[in-house]
């Protein structure tokens, strides 16, 4: 027996669980969670809402509220999304509990007082308005690799990591100013000197999955830098130093605490030491967006922590919804509280886990799902038990019939049977939560072909014992389903487990103990219903609503913003001669004008866009190379209309999406939808 320490990457209390969260982590740790603890293992699987950080203090300051009322909201929804999913967690706690709070401090305390904890002076953004240093997200501007609206930390369109001291015009989240830079002492961990325990760490554990290591590898090649631990704001766990007033800890410098802490409140409401589990196997499941954190950060913190590291760090890789990369901000989004409302969460746990290995990116299709519910938890697994049940109680009167003389394909089914077990756990105990699935299904798929082989209708006249035996083994198969399937859809076994009228609480080995001759089953139910086209059209047509809504709310936004400052500008310019003849007539100036890049450009491809009624997508010929424009045509052409024309085209503004496409640019048409058509010009030929 092994005691197993298991947990969940902690998720931000600023706002509830999607799919992808379901898909990379929750599902797969609790698949083996389960797995484990029906094999025998001592369990523990922890978990928290991650509370601190700044998008959860820029979101309360929106809201008007304090922090802790926006975690504590998300914190019960994510709770209540997981239990939905029943993702078996021993402890779900939040990282702004108390006793979170004193293992961190001191967690930090400890590496300060071990030298591996520094303080260092650095320039950081200050707002002189609000009084403060703008940290990460309080600050926003224009990337200056890509040329985007960047926020602080991030540029979203090109992907860069950025420090906010690098934005072009930034201005503070709070008030709208410019912020200055300014000195400011922070305390930077010793990351840098564990580059050597660290590569031995990554290139000797037999655990670590070829994702993580090959990742890890590639950040160690380029040297490890040291990480900044703090930051000045109220919201979050205070340094616990002198001197320090008015800093917090950084929150990636306290968030993997929540494995700790979450353990320890758990071994304070059982009495049973967590430290046992930690120095069993260590298993974190995460994302991938957070390999980096877990496989250096995390375990470099640990040795200056003279602490075991982990074993094993299983991340899963992303989840696009219907072809497109999902965006909270966009709405382009499945909820689990939307879809447990609509379905059993077992479908989504079935689906999420047979689509693809976790180790592959994967998408979620609407359609993919209705086709594999139907096709094979409905067509194959479903249709297998209820046949097996039903017969049982039309023809043996609800009993597992007798086995007698089996013939050799009895016998060589029987043998699958037994050996489906073993099969499925290994598989699991190696992280390979997919392929355990197949080799279920793939059994279940046999055992229609062997009951539609054996006929037993027919012989339940001709040939009794090849009815029994063919409906003996098809309720053994059934009930080691039943047992084999739990880790996977508990609602669901524990289902078939009462039709067969058996324990729902069993071991792994259960599933190869069979039912006894003469054992009485119940009568059959439908467990697998099969998802009409019509639900599943609904189920798109919200997801697209959604994203029309959300594109023109964000246009709706950007109009107001544009207008209101436009506004701002002119108060500010009041008094000046040229702006105030600039603000009766609306003008300006030749320079403005030389900003926009027009350029001649040929449609060479034109398509509709799925689901709306006027975006086409267009490639457009620009002379050195070839454009992708979103235009809004499609009321007034058809895409074979366009293909072939001339048009003037704005070659220089900022790249944006529609309906979630690319858009490098503008076809200059009419108000009313109208294109210019300029044929007596050059492709490429600038306009002045
Ligand atoms: O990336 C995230 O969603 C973080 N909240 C994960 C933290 S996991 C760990 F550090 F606890
Ligand atoms: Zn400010």
């Amino acid at each position: 027996m092994t005691k197993i320490f298991i947990s969940c990457a902690l998720p931000y209390a600023n706002g509830p669980c999607h799919l992808g969260h379901l898909r990379s982590t929750y599902i797969p740790a609790d698949i083996y969670a389960r797995y484990n603890r029906m094999a025998g293992n001592e369990v523990l699987m922890v978990c928290a809402t991650d509370e601190h950080g700044t998008p959860i203090a820029v979101k309360a300051d929106a809201e008007g509220k304090k922090p802790i009322e926006v975690a504590k909201r998300y914190h019960d929804m994510i709770a209540e999304d997981i239990r939905s999913c029943d993702i078996s967690l021993d402890n779900f706690t939040r990282t702004t509990d108390e006793l979170h709070y004193k293992i961190s401090q001191d967690f930090f305390k400890y590496l300060y007082d071990k030298g591996l904890i520094y303080e260092e002076t650095i320039q950081q953004l200050y707002c002189e308005n609000c009084e403060k240093f703008l940290p990460d997200r309080y600050v926003e501007g224009i990337c200056p690799v890509c040329g985007a609206d960047a926020r602080g930390d991030h540029c979203e369109v090109c992907g860069r990591a950025l420090d906010p001291i690098e934005l072009v015009e930034p201005r503070c989240l709070t008030c709208g100013n410019t912020p200055v830079i300014r000195d400011s002492t922070q305390y930077f961990f010793k990351l840098s000197h564990f580059q050597e325990p660290l590569e031995e760490y990554i290139s000797t554990n037999e655990y670590l999955p070829p994702n993580v290591r090959n990742y890890a590898q590639n950040w160690l090649k380029e040297g490890l830098q040291d990480w900044i631990m703090t930051r000045d704001m109220k919201w979050g766990i205070p340094v616990p130093l002198e001197g320090a007033e008015g800093k917090v800890i950084y929150v990636w410098g306290e968030a993997f605490i929540g494995y700790i802490s979450s353990a320890a409140q758990w071994s304070r409401k059982t009495g049973i030491p967590w430290e046992d589990y930690w120095d069993g196997h260590v298993v974190h499941f995460i994302g991938k967006d957070i390999i980096y954190h877990h496989s250096l950060f995390w375990p470099a913190m640990l040795l200056g922590h003279d602490c075991k590291l982990p074993d094993d760090i299983f991340a899963g890789e992303f989840l696009s919804l219907e072809g497109r990369k999902m965006s909270t901000s966009k709405n382009w989004v499945i909820w689990v509280a939307d879809f447990v409302k609509d379905f059993d969460s077992d479908l989504l746990r079935y689906y999420l886990t047979i689509n693809a290995p976790l180790n592959k990116d994967t998408d979620f299709s609407w359609d993919e799902f209705q086709r594999r519910i139907n096709d094979e938890l409905a067509d194959v697994i479903g249709n297998f038990l209820h046949r097996t049940f039903t017969f049982t109680n039309k023809f043996f009167d609800g009993k597992v019939p007798e086995y007698k003389n089996p013939s050799e394909y009895d016998l060589e089914f029987e043998q699958s049977l037994k050996e489906l077990p073993d099969k499925v756990g290994e598989l699991i105990a190696a992280m390979k939560f997919r392929e355990g699935l197949v080799e279920i299904i793939k059994t279940a798929k046999k055992g229609n072909k062997y009951f539609n082989d054996q006929e037993p209708w027919k012989a339940v006249k001709e040939d009794m014992e090849k009815a029994s035996n063919c409906l003996y083994l098809s309720n053994q198969l059934c009930k080691a389903m039943a047992v084999l399937l739990k880790p996977y859809i508990p609602n669901k076994a524990d289902a078939i487990c009462d039709i067969i009228n058996i324990s729902t609480e069993n071991t792994w080995d259960d599933a190869k103990v069979f039912l006894e001759e003469g054992h009485e089953i119940n009568k059959a139910k439908p467990l697998f219903k099969k998802i009409e086209d019509k639900v599943i059209a609904e189920q798109k047509e919200k997801l697209y609503k959604n994203l029309e809504d959300s594109d023109s709310e964000s246009k709706d936004k950007s109009n107001k913003k544009d207008s209101k400052e436009s506004g701002k500008d002119k108060n500010n310019d009041k008094g000046s001669k040229d702006n105030d003849e600039g603000e009766k007539m609306d003008l300006i100036s030749i320079d403005d004008f030389a900003k926009v890049e027009i350029r001649i450009g040929k449609i060479v491809e034109c398509e509709k866009i799925e689901k709306s009624n006027k975006l086409l997508k267009t490639q457009i010929d620009i002379g050195d190379k070839t454009i992708q424009v979103v235009a809004g045509l499609g009321k007034r052409y058809d895409p074979e209309d366009l293909v072939g024309k001339k048009v003037p085209v704005v070659t220089n503004l900022k790249p944006a999406k529609l309906m979630g496409e690319k858009s490098e640019g503008m076809i200059m048409a009419t108000e009313s939808a109208a294109i210019l058509t300029p044929d007596d010009c050059e492709i490429g030929e600038l306009l002045m």
